[in-house]
């Protein structure tokens, strides 16, 4: 018999499921009740960095939704900080850094980190979440890849052009690869200290990369992103390399080597997977914002990518991008429900 975690794990590896597994990118999060109480009382980092809140907000989604996976509840940017980045999350602003990058004398005083002592309260949440969920499902653990964590660093919060981003990287290229080899070494010491303390699969977010076009992909962001994935290989964890906004990059991310790409909604799932392979798994795809249709026009959409998937090893259903504040829980539900029941096959 096919447990839950054998299912999330074998999908990674491209073999054979009794039905499509499911999780959603921001599954803890704002939609909830729960996890708006809690918020409440506490702020974000304060969630992050105290291992039984960060445990008791990474299995929240588990009560209510029939999921195959959890994924560790930290942010992206909170390895910023032990670097030296000033990181605040202003009301309804999103993140902002205070003191943000923009010379190469600001990228040589990052300090490198040591998950170990830097990062100690996410690899406790890891053994906490561990004990409790004694198997039932896989933990997926996460780190920001060079380039997104680099934007953030660059910019100071969120950006719709990427202009001081790429000023920099087209100013001054040395100081520019510094940074993102900086970056990439904290990503890989971070998810390597995670599958230490317990996760099975890491997941790289990617988010912003696809604002770039594919030559300066490949020149200025893919060395430092594959030396991330090369440095997890001896670890045997699977890896997911997700991105948005990718149709031009797809096949050079491909070629980073992780086990399963994520994409989002902007392209057709069984165009997405032919053009990088079916020795790749491939994670996605249905937009976020679909989950505020009706249900039924929801139902038609999963059935959607589950037959561009056709049951082929290696699909894992999740949305092209993490779950609005705003998002009816039912719909949620419904969606992980429908993807089980709808991709059930014989093995
Ligand atoms: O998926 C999960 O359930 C795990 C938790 C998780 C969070 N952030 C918690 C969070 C994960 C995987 C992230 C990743 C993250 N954070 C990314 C990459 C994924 C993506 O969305 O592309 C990025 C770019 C960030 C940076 C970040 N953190 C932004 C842009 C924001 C504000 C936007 C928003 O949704 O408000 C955050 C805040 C944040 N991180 C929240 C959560 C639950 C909401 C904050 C709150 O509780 O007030």
């Amino acid at each position: 018999m096919i447990t839950k975690t054998d299912r999330f794990l074998k999908a990674c590896r491209c073999e054979p499921v009794d039905c499509t597994p499911v999780w959603f990118m921001r599954q803890a999060g704002r939609y909830m009740a729960e996890y708006r109480a809690l918020r409440q009382r506490h702020s974000l980092l304060t969630l992050c960095k105290t291992p039984e809140l960060a445990a008791e907000v990474t299995l929240q989604p588990l009560q209510r939704l029939s999921v195959d996976a959890a994924i560790i509840f930290t942010d992206l940017l909170i390895p910023l900080e032990p670097m030296g980045a000033k990181l605040i999350f202003a009301p309804n602003e999103g993140p902002v850094i205070e003191n943000p990058i923009r010379a190469a004398s600001d990228v040589k005083a990052l300090r490198m980190v040591d998950p170990d002592t830097d990062l100690d309260y996410t690899l406790e949440a890891i053994r906490l979440v561990c004990h409790e969920l004694d198997g039932r499902v896989p933990l997926i653990g996460f780190a920001g890849a060079p380039f997104t964590l680099a934007s953030y660093l660059i910019e100071g919060s969120g950006s719709r052009h990427y202009m001081q981003t790429k000023r920099l990287m087209y100013h001054q290229p040395e100081a520019w690869h510094l940074l993102l080899d900086k970056l990439g070494r904290v990503a890989m010491a971070f998810l390597q200290a995670q599958i230490s303390a317990g996760v099975q699969v890491v997941q790289l977010f990617d988010s912003w990369v696809g604002c770039l076009s594919p030559d300066d992909y490949c020149t200025y962001v893919l060395p430092h992103t594959r030396r991330v994935i090369d440095g997890l290989r001896a670890t045997g964890a699977p890896v997911i390399h997700f991105a948005t906004d990718t149709a031009t990059l797809l096949k050079d991310m491909c070629d980073l080597g992780a086990d399963v790409i994520g994409v989002d909604w902007r392209l057709a799932l069984d165009t997405a997977w032919r053009s990088i392979g079916y020795d790749v798994g491939i994670q996605g795809n249905l937009d976020p914002v679909a989950l505020f249709a009706p249900l039924p026009e929801i139902a038609r959409r999963v059935d959607d990518i589950l037959q561009r998937a056709e049951n082929r090893p290696g699909h894992i259903f999740n949305l092209g991008h993490g779950i609005l504040p705003e998002t009816p829980v039912e719909h949620v539900q419904a969606v992980a429900e429908m993807v089980h029941a709808r991709s059930v096959r014989p093995l």
